[in-house]
């Protein structure tokens, strides 16, 4: 719970600022210590005054004056959790950018704590393709998005960029003290991605996988306290987090040899890549000319990794793979858990509008061992994420 918690409360330029002074006044009661920072932009929105008289403490506005001159770094070890309520489209390009021009960013930048983010704005600004990579920048930094909400905005507008209540903010960081870290001092393997399989040194082989659904599984594992080994096969992803040590690969013996490695010291394996079964038996050293009218590629198996990783499988290592399916399904996967030793299995099919390679979104179904099943909701990766976790964490 928050009762006793060093929370500094980073406030931006945005009409959304008041309901700051809430959440203060929220915080405070349920016995935290809140350290108020403002962004000059939010002072025209609520007085620092205010915010001084709820969290019993100055605020810090001013980056040249003497006493926030070196408080960001001070601060940014003091805290237990920063939380950055309402976060304009501009505080957060300057987050996703490093730009520490005022005293917010810069104990952003020092804070060695978790950050929750809660974006506030209209629209537009919202859906702006550059706002949502700054979030997705942000999220991929470990930081935790507190979602937008849905209805009317101060432009007269009605979508999303509410930001969230601050009863909701609260709950959400309740959430967060009291669930501690169940896998502090647990090891996990996380892959994730597609693989590369090599024509010749300019084709390949490959598929549509994303990594999103593997990336979100291996932070979700970090923020519950493992230390996770993300063996992520060519993405555009990039997860940054104090618990994740990454390892690009290309292809599937890449990610075999990778996981191989250190499989033996984990505690559990989460084998979410799309990873190719078969790759050309005889890759070309050079690019291929296209001087026949028609040509054939030789292919051999690639190493079954779950398969590979089942055998070697000891008493209190749990395994988990994914089974995606375009028909006969929940027979297919009962099928793989079974044949490549597996605790359970995620399965997804292509049936499902909304499920797969190309959402943000997934529905699973889980295959557990004597044909038990659980299914879900479509959901967002990062939610479906958390209920592979809380499944794993059963096993554990
Ligand atoms: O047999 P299939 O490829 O459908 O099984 C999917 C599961 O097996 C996934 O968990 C996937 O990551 C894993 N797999 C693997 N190595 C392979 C093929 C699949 O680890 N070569």
């Amino acid at each position: 719970m928050v009762k006793g918690k060093k929370i500094i409360l980073g406030i931006s330029g945005s009409i959304a600022a008041y309901k700051a002074a809430h959440l203060t006044r929220l915080l405070v009661k349920a016995g935290a210590e809140v350290q108020v920072l403002m962004t000059r932009a939010a002072t025209d929105f609520i007085t620092p005054l205010t915010l001084s008289t709820l969290s019993k403490r100055p605020v810090l506005s001013d980056f040249h004056a003497e006493e926030s001159w070196n408080n960001h770094v001070e601060l940014g070890l003091w805290a237990d959790v920063l939380v950055l309520a309402p976060l304009t489209a501009t505080t957060l390009a300057k987050l996703a950018s490093g730009l520490a021009d005022n005293v917010l960013v810069a104990t952003y930048l020092s804070a060695r704590c978790p950050v929750f983010f809660a974006p506030a704005m209209d629209v537009d600004m919202w859906k702006h393709p550059s706002t949502q990579r700054n979030v997705q920048l942000l999220e991929s930094y470990g930081n935790r998005l507190i979602p937008v909400g849905f209805g009317e905005l101060a432009s007269g507008l009605t979508g999303e960029g509410r930001m969230a209540e601050p009863e909701e903010i609260v709950a959400l960081l309740n959430d967060f003290f009291s669930e501690g870290q169940p896998l502090a001092g647990k090891r996990a393997l996380v892959t994730a991605g597609p693989t590369y399989e090599a024509i010749d040194p300019v084709r390949f082989i490959g598929n549509y996988s994303s990594g999103k659904m593997g990336v979100a599984i291996a932070e979700r594992l970090a923020a519950l306290g493992a230390q996770v080994d993300l063996i992520l096969g060519p993405s555009s992803l990039n997860p940054v987090h104090p618990h994740i040590r990454l390892h690009r690969v290309r292809s599937a013996q890449e990610m075999y040899e990778a996981s191989l490695a250190v499989f033996d010291q984990t505690d559990m394996a989460v084998l979410s890549a799309a990873v190719a079964d078969y790759r050309p038996a005889n890759p070309a050293s050079e690019k291929i000319k296209k001087d026949k009218a028609d040509m054939r590629i030789d292919l051999e198996s690639t190493p079954d990794i779950a398969a590979a990783l089942g055998a070697r499988k000891k008493a209190g290592q749990v395994l988990v793979g994914f089974a995606l399916e375009t028909e006969n399904e929940l027979e297919n996967a009962r099928a793989k858990r079974q044949k490549k030793n597996l605790d359970f299995i995620v399965l997804n099919s292509l049936r499902d509008a909304g499920a797969g390679f190309h959402h943000d979104t997934n529905k699973i179904t889980l295959v557990f061992e004597g044909n038990k099943t659980e299914e879900f909701q479509l959901k967002s990766k990062r939610e479906v994420a958390d209920d592979i976790v809380a499944a794993l964490i059963r096993f554990v």
